[in-house]
């Protein structure tokens, strides 16, 4: 009797914990471009990208070259003992991106990089305050899971989280029904409230927030809510800091998502597109605020990997050359095409997105979010090939991800199956 293949979902099943679980159960043994090829041999469209990590798609040439040469030159000396080339390269780099005069920390990983946001502005300033915001995301360690309120779930049993954070509202037209400038007004005010009834501005170091917001439900805001903030923290001396760990290296058809809203954080935290799959996480602060942190008061053993470093400084320049183009292209056509689903199917509620991040929500007839489509729609689009990932509280929304060098006809076949998906 020949022995059935045991698939690597079943033998993790047996060694690795439930905390650890995947979006699907494929076992992958190989990826390049658009695609991931599975233990069987099956062939399927990737639009999770390694959830907004692969921005030029998998194992790009170029990204794979720059890591080998780094590899056979150096792994690993440490960034705490020796200065190395594509570090001090990659930071020179991202200071350019970022409009000169600031200063560049490495880390690991987005959540790693947003605890030392946190450190940063409460060293700096001096203050215990932090706001964030509802629907937010910022990662799970445990001072990055005080700041995350998209779902009450990441702070279950874990509460007694880092205090003194404070949660605004994030504009979200779409779900209260009001225009973008009253729902600006509205969630201005809310933040109002808070400083009138919780905390003192004077007390607070840093607002944090995704300048589009990505677990919570790809929500955009509008222009003027993050130019308010910026106002607002330059009146109290308040830190802003952007979370651009999903936004970031091109995700949004710019490097950064910022440069779309003309408003320039003081702290702006970057991971995962930041490196095409090698881990990698950065904090850039202007020199002045950068001068303040003391040596040796925040760090790591593994930041600023060579390797990490060079694989970085190879994808900034495919995205510099193609991919941002590309992802404010086709970003665009993807998009309209989701605007016609919307005019011929009820249960779209909303398009919405920038770039390559676009996402739809899904509802019931009465309005009411619709997680069963969602799950439905991805199992059908996995039977066909593709890969769909979900986002939002209500967990009802499909968010589309595909690297910036994804093709027209890759967007369409997504499209295709995305209205099959709600035809029924
Ligand atoms: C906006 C944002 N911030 C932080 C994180 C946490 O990053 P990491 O998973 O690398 O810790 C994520 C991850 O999804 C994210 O989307």
């Amino acid at each position: 009797m020949t022995k059935t293949k045991v698939s690597l979902f079943e033998r993790a099943e047996q060694v690795t914990p439930p905390i650890a679980q995947r979006a699907t159960k494929l076992g992958v043994t190989k990826a390049e471009g658009s695609y991931v090829y599975t233990e069987d041999g099956e062939k399927y469209l990737d639009f999770a990208s390694g959830v907004a990590v692969m921005n030029v798609g998998h194992n790009h040439p170029k990204v794979i070259e720059a890591a080998k040469n780094q590899m056979d030159d150096m792994i690993h000396a440490g960034h705490n003992v020796v200065y190395y080339p594509s570090y001090v390269e990659l930071a020179e780099k991202l200071n350019e991106l970022n409009g000169g005069d600031k200063m560049v920390y490495f880390s690991n990983s987005g959540a790693e990089v947003n605890e030392g946001a946190i450190k940063l502005a409460k060293k700096v300033t001096k203050r215990p305050a932090v706001i964030s915001f509802k629907r937010g995301f910022h990662g799970r360690t445990l001072a990055a899971t005080s700041i995350t309120a998209s779902n009450a779930s990441y702070r279950e049993d874990y509460e007694g989280l880092m205090p003194s954070v404070y949660y605004a509202d994030y504009p979200y037209a779409y779900k209260s029904g009001l225009t973008e400038e009253e729902e600006v007004e509205r969630c201005l005010n809310q933040l109002e409230e808070v400083f009138k009834f919780q905390v003192a501005p004077s007390s607070v170091a840093t607002i944090v927030l995704e300048p589009v917001q990505g677990e919570g439900g790809y929500i955009v805001p509008p222009k003027q809510f993050l130019q308010k903030l910026r106002e607002i923290c330059d009146e109290h001396g308040i830190l802003l800091t952007f979370d651009e760990i999903q936004t970031g290296f091109g995700r949004t058809g710019k490097m950064f998502a910022y440069e779309h809203f003309g408003v320039e954080p003081d702290i702006l935290t970057l991971a995962k597109g930041i490196a095409s799959g090698f881990p990698l996480s950065a904090l850039i602060a202007p020199k002045k605020i950068m001068e303040q942190w003391p040596a040796g008061t925040h760090g790591g053993t593994y930041g600023g990997n060579p390797i990490s470093c060079a694989a970085s400084l190879a994808s900034i320049e495919i995205l510099e050359n193609e991919g941002l183009k590309n992802a404010q292209e086709l970003g665009q056509y993807f998009k309209d095409q989701l605007l016609q689903l919307k005019e011929k199917y009820s249960t779209v509620g909303d398009v919405r997105g920038i770039g390559l991040m676009l996402a739809v929500e899904l509802v019931k007839e009465d309005g009411s979010p619709n997680a069963e489509l969602l799950g439905k729609l991805r199992n059908e689009a996995q039977e066909q090939g593709v890969i769909l990932l979900g986002c939002g509280t209500d967990k009802n929304v499909i968010r589309f991800i595909p690297p910036t060098t994804v093709t027209k006809d890759e967007i369409d076949r997504v499209l295709t199956v995305v209205e099959e998906g709600l035809k029924h």
